[in-house]
């Protein structure tokens, strides 16, 4: 996983509970990295389930709660980092359908080592899409928080839902309706 995801997860644990909740998530989660992280670094993605794990049970926060607010968070990196790319899609659905053939595909260029997940459309109309999203890392619920946001970066609704296809959530259909 890349290095930013951890530097901007740090970020955040510090700016919602602070930095002593950073410093003992850090030395209670038994990293190989011993916690120093640079933004183009690459290190182990169980690093990440260690570091959200420990602060679930810091915070008392369940761990898809915190990966969701996480991936909100994420989001305004991804815009800040890469305004260009959200230039590029004139809506919401537009740029969510081109994740798989264009964004995670010029991520992957950038950084030959990112571990992205797959999306599949399935079925994709003016107003809804279907999509499965499959990745070892199971991380759907940064995806819903992902999806949510990219709606709101262009003043536009959507009710999102999905559906666990497998029990580790590897598998996830989302379904997309816009609000009109
Ligand atoms: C400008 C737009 C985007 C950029 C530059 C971008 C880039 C990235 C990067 C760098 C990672 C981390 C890879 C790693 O740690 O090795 C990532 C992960 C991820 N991205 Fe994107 N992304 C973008 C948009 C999106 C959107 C709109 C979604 C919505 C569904 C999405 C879904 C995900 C998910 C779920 C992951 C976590 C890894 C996994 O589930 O396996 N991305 N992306």
């Amino acid at each position: 996983m890349k290095g930013i995801v951890f530097t901007e997860f740090l970020e955040m644990v510090e700016s919602t509970f602070g930095l002593e909740t950073v410093d003992y998530i850090v030395e209670n989660s038994d990293l190989k990295s011993e916690g120093v992280y640079t933004s183009v670094g690459t290190y182990d993605f169980i690093e990440m389930v260690n570091l959200i794990t420990k602060l679930s049970e810091k915070v008392n926060i369940p761990v898809n709660n915190l990966i969701y607010e996480y991936g909100k968070y994420f989001f305004n990196v991804l815009t800040n980092s890469y305004p260009e790319i959200f230039k590029l899609y004139n809506s919401p659905l537009n740029l969510l359908s081109s994740i798989e053939s264009h964004i995670h595909v010029h991520v992957r260029k950038i950084y030959p080592e990112a571990e992205l997940p797959t999306f599949e459309v399935l079925e994709e109309t003016d107003s809804n899409m279907k999509m499965i999203y499959k990745s070892e890392r199971a991380m759907y619920m940064f995806a819903l928080a992902l999806i949510e946001k990219t709606f709101e970066h262009y003043h536009d609704k959507a009710t999102v839902s999905y559906e666990k296809l497998n029990e580790e959530g590897t598998k996830v259909k989302f379904e997309i309706e816009k609000v009109v």
